[in-house]
């Protein structure tokens, strides 16, 4: 079923207020300061989008210079090809998020394959047994209730808490289950590279919070956004450190492979120190659903375009349209206004907009900043989960919340994405080690006493119960197997490194 876009998320990126009064800020530490999740979003944190600092204009020309014919040519070509995937996504809704059940996964289908790879996000279903994974929520609430302090937003009425250790997070990432469709999920990725240090067949765990919705909830009505940073994927010093989007520059958007992990292991996605950026590399953002939860009764919305989708989003601030169009309107925008003709090239030194990327947050996508998507059509419901179904979306990809959770039960959720092994996750890994020991907040979400005073908070006994051999490796309390059969040079070599930075 498609969503319509909510005109709250519209009205909320209008606020005018100075973007300095939430500026994020590391502290004298050289930590970030605590924060919470409304901090990550501009739109949430009450900013309004518009142009950036004039170097921007500067950054953009750079990046297409000697490009430019076929850069307006690749635009034209995108438009074309949107304009006939749209309808698909519009006629199938959720359907078209591809399903496999967790006993599937070393035998998933070919069109599962195709699906995937086209659409960059999945359910799978059954990892962990529903009475275990409600037994994970029944915990996390005597957890919260032993410990009334808990941080979590908004304060005066609780959906996302301030929670990394509860004993479900530790049980849950330590899963071997989850573990293994974590592998599943990331060797869908490849390396041109057979020496670059990266292992997509072994997860790390990155210590992400979670989310307990109650029915009724309008505060966590995050819109359409990518995390990953914003502007960075324009910026030299950023993603272009890795070329990860090079074709999409040169004007061959065809080209580009969002599967493709070499490219993106030297990449800076956060210059700004924004709270809530992640420095792990994700390949997939995901969670293990702890309650049944459909469509509207806030849950997730994807955008299944993928490749066409980052294409367009990083192509949008290098046009403008010659006349415009009513913007407050939700529905699709006229053909006239859509229409290649309507559109020129714009490398002014006027033209500093990046729509919806803001330094220090992620970036936001919006009906009016970016019509060829029709956001309203193409974001579409995660298709009903049940608890110990696990869902995920490429790093990449555009997703949003349900502006009103208008179900009758609680929308739970554990964040828990899919990282590979790399260097800089080893290091990630090393400290985030540190954080779990002590009980504070994982080294991305700021500093503060976290859960180091709280009842009931697991240690490294409770990863070891649950899984010995990968799961302590995920958290970084045991050794990677570099003599493991069937490595790649690439893949010794970062299991050798990791161990290393961890101190084996
Ligand atoms: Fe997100």
């Amino acid at each position: 079923m498609a969503a319509r876009v909510s005109p709250s998320w519209r009205a909320g990126c209008r606020r005018l207020l100075s973007p300095i009064t939430k500026r994020t800020a590391v502290t004298q530490a050289g930590e970030k300061r605590e924060g919470d999740i409304s901090d990550a979003f501009a739109s949430l944190s009450g900013m309004e989008f518009k142009p950036l600092d004039p170097r921007f204009a500067d950054v953009k020309a750079r990046l297409v210079a000697g490009n430019e014919e076929a850069l307006h040519a690749s635009w034209n070509r995108l438009l074309a090809s949107l304009r006939d995937e749209i309808p698909l996504i519009r006629k199938q809704g959720s359907s078209i998020i591809p399903e496999i059940d967790y006993k599937n996964v070393d035998k998933a289908s070919p069109e599962f394959r195709a699906e995937h790879r086209k659409r960059g996000v999945a359910v799978i279903r059954n990892v962990v047994d529903d009475e275990e994974v409600l037994s994970w929520k029944q915990e996390l609430r005597d957890y919260i209730m032993a410990n009334p302090h808990t941080k979590a937003f908004p304060p005066e009425n609780p959906q996302v808490y301030e929670l990394y250790w509860s004993p479900a997070q530790i049980k849950a990432r330590s899963n071997p289950n989850l573990i293994r469709a974590q592998r599943f999920l990331m060797e869908f990725w490849h390396s041109k590279d057979s020496n670059a240090l990266i292992s997509s067949s072994h997860p790390t765990a990155y210590a992400d919070r979670l989310r307990m919705r109650l029915p009724g909830d309008a505060r966590f009505a995050l819109g359409p956004h990518v995390d990953g940073g914003s502007c960075e994927r324009w910026e030299p010093e950023g993603y272009g450190k890795g070329e990860v989007y090079e074709s999409i520059w040169k004007g061959n958007w065809e080209q580009y492979d969002p599967w493709e992990s070499s490219c993106r292991l030297p990449v800076t996605s956060d210059l700004y120190q924004g709270v809530g950026a992640c420095s792990m590399f994700r390949m997939f953002q995901g969670w293990m659903a702890m309650s049944s939860t459909g469509p509207y009764e806030g849950t997730l919305l994807v955008n299944p375009l993928l490749s066409r989708a980052t294409a367009y989003f990083l192509l949008r601030p290098f046009f403008t349209p010659k006349i415009a169009a009513d913007e407050t309107t939700t529905e699709s925008y006229p053909e006239t206004y859509l229409a290649p003709e309507n559109w020129s090239l714009d490398l002014s030194a006027s033209n500093s907009w990046l729509q919806g990327a803001t330094p220090g947050h992620g970036q936001e996508l919006r009906h009016h900043l970016h019509p060829h998507l029709d956001l309203p059509s193409t974001m579409v419901h995660m298709p009903r989960v049940q608890p110990g179904d696990y869902v995920s979306w490429h790093c990449d990809t555009i997703h949003a919340v349900d502006s009103v959770h208008a179900g009758s039960q609680d929308s739970s959720v554990l964040y828990i994405p899919s990282c590979p092994l790399t260097v800089q996750n080893a290091e990630y890994l090393a400290r985030q080690r540190a954080r779990f020991l002590e009980g504070t907040p994982s080294p991305d979400f700021g500093g503060g006493k976290g859960e180091s005073q709280h009842l009931g908070r697991p240690g490294v006994e409770d990863v070891v119960s649950v899984d010995p051999n990968d799961g302590m490796r995920a958290f970084g309390f045991k050794a990677w197997n570099s003599a493991e059969a069937g490595l790649s040079r690439g893949q010794k070599g970062v299991m050798e490194e990791a161990n290393r930075i961890l101190g084996f």
